[in-house]
């Protein structure tokens, strides 16, 4: 049986200041919720010390959207893995459809900071989505094939107890647009039985596979009702507790 995972991508929202007093809030509603998943947040870098501050020894994983490729050295405005574990951050967000899309990140050097990440012992959440064209010129199960076998190569099977995927459908993201619960099941099916493939069925059974892309309080039963939907990655309804609290609690 694989457990819940229900994140909040933050993006570039929340300052330090609005990213503490959310966190006191959503604390506050999680304990009275008995929310029974397990939860995480990801703020920007910068709001990371303040969230920890109330989070830490919480149920509620602090999280970062992205590191360096490397662990120190001349790399101006970049953060190293091994600043976040010295703060006490254990989980990453690596690939996310907005790293490729506008930073150029590729598969080839999302897979650095994988294996990065992986000798640091740290948990990653590896983003892989087709855009709209992709899908409509019926690429999907070429492009996650590439997404998989090149973001994950020269990870070991030992590892992948660490590597949770996100299948975000870059036409979701921000849109309104939410994937059917069946066409998200189904590219869900596609990469657990690629992972089989490249591992094995011990592993591709275990793995965790969040959905993101528009994931909103009336759709989140619908989607985490499938069998191969383990979790969500969420943008924007991870925003404010109101609408965050009954995501996390969706099988309450
Ligand atoms: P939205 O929930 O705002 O569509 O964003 C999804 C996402 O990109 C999460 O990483």
């Amino acid at each position: 049986m694989r457990k819940a995972y229900i994140a909040g991508n933050w993006k570039m929202n929340m300052c330090p200041s609005e990213a503490k007093a959310y966190a006191q809030d959503l604390l506050k509603a999680v304990k009275e919720s008995g929310a029974d998943v397990k939860m995480m947040v990801a703020p920007p870098f910068v709001s990371i010390p303040a969230v920890l501050d109330v989070l830490k020894d919480s149920p509620i994983i602090v999280a970062a959207q992205n590191m360096a490729d490397h662990d120190s050295g001349a790399y101006t405005g970049e953060v190293s893995p091994l600043f976040l574990l010295d703060l006490g951050v254990k989980t990453v967000i690596l690939g996310h459809s907005e790293r490729r899309q506008y930073y150029g990140e590729t598969s080839a050097s999302i897979n650095k900071k994988i294996l990065l990440a992986l000798k640091h012992g740290m948990e990653v959440i590896y983003c892989v989505g087709e855009t709209l064209e992709q899908r409509e010129s019926g690429k999907l199960e070429e492009v996650l094939t590439e997404q998989l076998q090149n973001g994950l190569k020269d990870v070991k099977a030992e590892d992948m107890d660490k590597i949770v995927i996100a299948y975000e459908p870059v036409w979701a993201i921000g849109t309104g647009k939410t994937a059917t619960p069946e066409d998200a099941d189904d590219a869900h099916l596609f990469i657990r039985k690629t992972i089989e493939s490249l591992y094995s069925k011990d592993i591709a059974e275990k793995l965790i596979i969040q959905y993101g892309g528009s994931v909103k309080a009336n759709n989140v039963k619908a989607l985490m009702a499938k069998e191969n939907i383990d979790g969500a990655l969420v943008g924007g309804a991870s925003l404010k507790v109101n609408d965050f609290l009954p995501i996390l609690t969706y099988n309450k």
